[in-house]
């Protein structure tokens, strides 16, 4: 299975820090937000994706892309664990670029992946989220869209008053944990949000994606939305993940799962609790 990852959005909500780079690119601890995005397509047996790009795309192929330079100067240096940190990233998967001409929306972005990803279903994994679960959250959606032989997204319960920044669904849940979907709804108002379960993200799409996609109309924001052209498919389906989504297009969250992982590290963990007490104790 192929993947693609959108990443051609402006990153507003993260300006100035995206004034001259892809929000895809920001670190979160120790890495760009996108290569944790490649690292779970790849745990899910993903290696060939193809990253949907904008404008100052060129970070993003610099990072996955050989560094002579970088390698010959950690090389001479002797700085071994470098180098292979280096050597890795670039070895992760074949990634290829293609960009989306105007800002017209995620339907438009996955639209321009429809040459590269031909009649197969394919996997797609939103730059701007991160995921962690003891099974890679593409791979579940992988296992729902083998069972049922349709469309698959991830879901996640979000507070009502956060609903305005999803798309909701409403479905039948058919076994634990996983709904058959009726309706779609993007960026509802609270009190008009079928539910609270949102899309995070994450989707196994079946091919005929593209003629709906086509089909769609522009919806919230003037945009071509995914999911309008999502409640066109005959059949989907959807998986509350079994993990923690990160939403990295917002500040707040982007700091907190920073801190997050930092605390995943042993060798950063006791030192920034130190800190974070000291900090907490001066304010
Ligand atoms: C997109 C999708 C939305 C989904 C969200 C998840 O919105 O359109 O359905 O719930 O990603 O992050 P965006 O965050 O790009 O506005």
């Amino acid at each position: 299975m192929k993947a693609v990852i959108p990443a051609a959005g402006f990153g507003t909500r993260f300006l100035p820090a995206t004034k001259a780079q892809p929000k895809e690119m920001l670190p979160v601890f120790d890495k760009p937000t996108i290569q944790y995005v490649i690292e779970e397509a790849v745990a899910s047996g993903i290696d060939d994706i193809l990253i949907v790009t904008g404008r100052n795309k060129r970070s993003i192929e610099d990072h996955f892309d050989k560094s002579f330079e970088l390698e010959q100067t950690l090389q001479s240096a002797g700085k071994d664990d470098r180098l292979k940190q280096v050597r890795d990233i670039t070895d992760l998967a074949d990634i290829c670029y293609v960009r989306q001409r105007d800002q017209k929306g995620l339907g438009d972005a996955i639209y321009c992946a429809k040459k590269h990803i031909g009649g197969e279903a394919f996997a797609v994994l939103l730059g701007d989220s991160i995921t962690k679960g003891s099974v890679p959250c593409t791979k579940q959606l992988i296992d729902v869209y083998e069972k049922y032989n349709a469309s698959a997204i991830s879901l996640e319960e979000v507070p009502r008053e956060k609903v305005e920044r999803y798309g909701i669904i409403k479905g039948e849940e058919v076994e634990k944990d996983i709904y058959r979907i009726d309706k779609l709804v993007e960026k509802p108002l609270a009190h008009q949000a079928p539910s609270n379960l949102a899309i995070m993200g994450r989707y196994v799409l079946t091919p005929d994606i593209f003629d709906k996609i086509d089909e769609t109309e522009p919806g919230v924001g003037g945009e071509i939305q995914l999911t309008d052209a999502l409640s066109k498919l005959d059949s989907i389906y959807g998986n509350t993940f079994e993990g923690k989504t990160y939403d990295i297009g917002n500040r707040f969250e982007w700091l907190k799962t920073s801190i997050e992982f930092a605390m995943d590290d042993n060798e950063y963990k006791n030192d920034l609790i130190e800190y974070l007490k000291k900090v907490i104790s001066q304010n």
